[in-house]
């Protein structure tokens, strides 16, 4: 029987974890949970005889990958796919797939009460700021930058986006200020919400050069990846601009050295803008229904490695 393998260290809410199963059980494959493992010991047998996975930010590297020998297909439940090793997958033929903005209103939710909380100083009751009329400058618009922009609007805010890989009239057409380069985003705003994976082009882009270039009252914004981030930049924005603020729902591996900057600096302890019932039930049905129609019907819809 086709098993198929849940491997999440954080799981999913226990609604979504039972619609996953009847999922996969419906189509007469075989549900395997891997939940809050603290090794990749037991990772590595979990995927020993399994045809598919599901993961959330699980590393799926080459070894994983090469010591599930029957497997077929790994889904991503969720937007990033850094995790997955694409090369080491394909060299297997093994399909990798994510689920798209299955996720996307939670990270956008997030991002605005991680901005409400920085702007009202962590709510420690001193005179803090508004949002409304601020500027703010989404680094891409794809499904979490158009979530964040539609909150955004509703705040008054004067939104902006810079995204090379969306047109100007795509941008304009919801209202929003399209800039043609990304320092001008950086220059004319405020707020910026970062909104781009972690790729070799993009690691260590956000830098001290474009930073450096936000108007008073700068505050940084990262609901996608630590790995954008130059930290050596971080720290003298910090260091440089008194009224830097960053704010991030993924801990920098600098974060020792940001915590005496108190309210101009916040992270949460464990990435959580996905962790709503919600986008547990969305993205991991989504992925529970991938995997059943490739294995049943071949399709590759969602496929991020050729
Ligand atoms: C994503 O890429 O979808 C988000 O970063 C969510 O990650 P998570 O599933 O580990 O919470």
């Amino acid at each position: 029987m086709t098993k198929v393998l849940l491997l999440t260290e954080k799981p999913f809410a226990k609604v979504a974890v039972n619609s996953i199963k009847e999922i996969i059980n419906a189509a007469g494959f075989e549900t395997v949970l891997l939940e809050k493992y603290t090794s990749k010991d037991e990772v590595l047998k979990a995927v020993a005889n399994v045809e598919a996975i599901i993961i959330r930010s699980d590393i799926a590297d080459k070894e994983v990958i090469n010591a599930a020998k029957n497997l077929k297909i790994i889904v991503r439940a969720g937007a990033g796919f850094d995790n997955i090793d694409l090369n080491s997958a394909t060299e297997k033929n093994v399909v990798a797939m994510n689920t798209p903005g299955q996720n996307s209103n939670a990270v956008a939710e997030l991002a605005f009460g991680m901005m409400l909380y920085s702007a009202r100083n962590h709510f420690n009751g001193k005179s803090g700021f508004e949002l409304k009329n601020k500027t703010i400058g989404l680094h891409a618009y794809g499904n979490v930058g158009k979530f964040v922009a539609q909150i955004a609007k509703g705040f008054g805010m004067d939104v902006y986006a810079f995204d090379p890989f969306v047109k100007k009239e795509d941008i304009e057409k919801d209202g929003i200020n399209y800039v043609s380069t990304v320092e001008e985003l950086y220059s004319k705003c405020q707020y910026i919400s970062l909104h781009i994976p972690a790729n070799e082009k993009t690691k260590k882009s956000i830098n001290f050069d474009l930073l450096s270039k936000m108007p008073q009252g700068a505050t940084l914004v990262n609901t996608a990846r630590k790995e954008v981030i130059d930290e050596v930049s971080l720290i003298k924005m910090f260091d440089t601009r008194l009224d830097f603020k960053y704010v991030s729902d993924i801990e920098p591996d600098c974060k020792n050295e940001l915590i005496k900057y108190e309210t101009r600096y916040y992270a949460t302890p464990k990435k959580m803008g996905a962790q709503t019932e919600e986008a547990n039930v969305n993205a991991g049905l989504a992925a529970a229904r991938q995997i059943v129609n490739f294995i049943k019907y071949g399709d590759k819809t969602f496929q991020v490695n050729k």
